[in-house]
């Protein structure tokens, strides 16, 4: 029996054909994306990954109607026909093919297809757990199709990129050891080593610094990382890094080569010419006017702390918070005329249900001020907060109060949902900064202990060592992050390479001896045998090629991802194991006893 395929080649993809290639006998395959019946005309949008071309069945081909009769959507077709003009009034001017169509003379079914369960030009009117259960179709959508090309050229540039820098693509181990970024590891129980474990790496971090200890000096590799940590829009469980470390070097280094990368990206794959030096911030600076590390810079409205202005206030929230916390203003400019009493509400809902406790204002009014917090702080002091916030008439200024922390996750949420309802924040702007000289350690209230910002092998300031002993809160690192409207998208740092200051570190961690010995003891000894001066950074692929493409949420971006309960509902992973599994690495599901 002949096979499908004999003798049929295809001639070209579904968005090659223009009027040009009128009267050229053609074979085209893919999916019908739509058939149209038009009084016994069979209409059939043909799909495959470059495009969609339309294929018409007449009477001028008998045999090609009557099987053209049965097609259904997502039935998989090989086309034979004459290139034709589409007739006057039925050019599709959105269509790179849309000004020809395929009279066809001969039909293959190459194969048929069950209804799918969602239509993929009404993919939004499916929920998202129905689309992942049948992820191969969604993945069929152009649009899906367009993100996971996109970055695939975000990765082959990089490649490029890097290669023509001299870096190294070297692979290190997934069944490995804990590596302390923060999040819960991903364990794999040993067989052959009864009652062990291996955790999954939540980043290459040690081994790209045992490969400066090595003397490669330049390493790179686009890695999968694991983290068992809550699930965001930005976050999966697995997700890719490019992963860079180099040795001999100091931050200005990492920020020359990191931003050559991102120039030639935004150039190749989005057109725009993006100019050097990328602004930078300090920790402390991106903390005070935008409340967060990760600044959306693509609009101006900065927050600003009130203490000093507030501190012994009639109003006595604003007083005590001004003592033992924070008090930050937000000047909307322009959003008296533009916010109802109800938008007001609703912003006031929205910072509570993040936790404030309310959300105070003063709305400037040409005839005079409104606001619910004038009558116990007097109008000499609104004044005066007024000036200070640059008030004018049609402004409206909102107020957070509370602990430090509570009023920048408030305030910083705010100040963007404001602009987008301001309209400030416009489509394909991209806005990158550089966060510098964050804090080495953060104090864990709970744990009673320093924990590290970026991570323990992170090198303190120069000037900041003396602080490590007295006030080991106040020392700064040589750590940086870079910013993407509003998202970080990577971040690194220079790294500790004498062995008695990681140790001193780890000890200033609360890690005993014992502890450190059986953790990263052979890390510490490493470093005993010359380990050069380096330093490095890691990107997360997923939220660069999310941002690039536009995407909301990086599971756009990734051919196969999780849900935000972290499970794949396409294969069912996680799933229960055979107990004879169980048995031979030696566990006992505990949740069965
Ligand atoms: P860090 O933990 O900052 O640094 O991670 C680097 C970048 O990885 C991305 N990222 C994630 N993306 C998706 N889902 C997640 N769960 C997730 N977690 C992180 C972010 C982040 O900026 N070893 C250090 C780097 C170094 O010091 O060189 C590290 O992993 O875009
Ligand atoms: P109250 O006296 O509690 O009605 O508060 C007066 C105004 O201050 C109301 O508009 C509240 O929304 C606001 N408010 C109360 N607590 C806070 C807070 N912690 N931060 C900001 N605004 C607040």
């Amino acid at each position: 029996m002949l096979s499908d395929m004999a003798e049929w080649r295809r001639t070209h993809s579904c968005a090659e054909l223009t009027e040009s290639d009128k009267g050229q006998e053609v074979i085209l395959m893919g999916w019908v994306h739509r058939r149209r019946d038009h009084g016994g005309v069979i209409f059939v949008d043909l799909r495959d990954k470059e495009g969609i071309t339309q294929v018409v069945f007449n009477e001028s081909a008998p045999e090609a109607q009557k099987k053209a009769d049965a097609l259904r959507s997502e039935f998989v077709i090989a086309i034979k026909g004459v290139v034709s003009l589409r007739p006057e009034g039925m050019r599709n001017e959105t269509l790179v093919t849309g000004g020809i169509e395929i009279i066809s003379s001969e039909i293959r079914i190459l194969n048929t297809a069950l209804t799918p369960p969602f239509m993929l030009d009404e993919y939004h009117q499916t929920s998202e757990d129905i689309r992942l259960k049948y992820r191969y179709l969604d993945l069929r959508r152009p649009l899906l199709q367009k993100n996971i090309i996109q970055r695939h050229n975000i990765v082959k540039n990089i490649r490029k990129y890097l290669y023509s820098k001299g870096f190294l693509d070297i692979e290190t181990p997934f069944l490995t050891k804990s590596t302390p970024e923060g999040a819960r590891d991903y364990l794999v129980p040993s067989r052959v080593n009864p009652g062990r474990y291996y955790a999954l790496p939540q980043s290459p971090q040690m081994f790209k610094q045992l490969l400066m200890m090595s003397g490669f000096e330049k390493y790179f590799q686009i890695v999968r990382c694991f983290r068992d940590e809550d699930l965001r829009a930005d976050r999966q469980p697995e997700f890719t890094q490019l992963d860079i470390e180099m040795s001999f070097i100091d931050r200005n280094d990492i920020i020359d080569l990191i931003e050559g990368l991102f120039v030639k990206l935004f150039k190749e794959l989005m057109g725009i010419d993006m100019p050097r030096p990328f602004p930078a911030m300090s920790y402390a600076d991106a903390m005070e006017k935008f409340g967060h590390d990760a600044p959306d810079t693509r609009f101006e409205m900065y927050l600003k702390t009130i203490n000093n202005l507030v501190a012994n206030c009639g109003f006595a929230v604003f007083a005590e918070a001004a003592q033992t916390g924070s008090v930050k203003a937000l000047n909307a400019k322009g959003a008296g005329n533009k916010f109802s009493r109800k938008d007001i509400d609703t912003l006031a809902d929205f910072v509570t249900t993040l936790g404030a406790k309310g959300l105070a204002y003063i709305k400037i009014n040409p005839d005079g001020l409104q606001s619910p917090i004038i009558k116990f702080m007097g109008e000499e002091l609104a004044k005066v907060i007024i000036k200070e916030m640059n008030g004018e008439p049609g402004d409206i200024i909102f107020f957070g109060a509370g602990s430090a922390s509570l009023v920048n996750l408030t305030m910083s949420k705010l100040r963007i949902q404001t602009a987008n309802m301001l309209g400030l924040i416009k489509p394909d702007q991209y806005c990158l900064t550089w966060v510098l000289d964050f804090p080495l350690l953060d104090w864990n209230e709970d744990e009673k202990r320093y924990v590290a910002v970026h991570h323990p092998f992170t090198a303190p300031m120069d000037e900041d060592i003396p602080l490590l002993s007295e006030k080991p809160g106040k020392a700064r690192a040589k750590a940086y992050d870079l910013v993407l409207n509003g998202t970080e998208i990577g971040g690194g740092s220079i790294r500790i390479h004498r062995s008695d200051v990681q140790q001193s570190m780890f000890k200033l961690m609360g890690f005993s001896d014992d502890e450190l010995q059986n953790r990263f003891g052979f890390f510490v000894d490493a470093l005993k045998y010359g380990a050069p001066p380096h330093g490095g950074i890691a990107f997360g692929i997923d939220r660069v090629s999310a941002l690039f493409s536009g995407a909301d949420s990086i599971r756009d971006v990734i051919a196969f991802p999780k849900t935000q309960k972290a499970t794949d509902i396409m294969c069912d992973a996680p799933n229960t194991v055979d107990i004879g599994q169980l048995k031979e690495l030696r566990i006992r599901n505990t949740l069965e006893d």
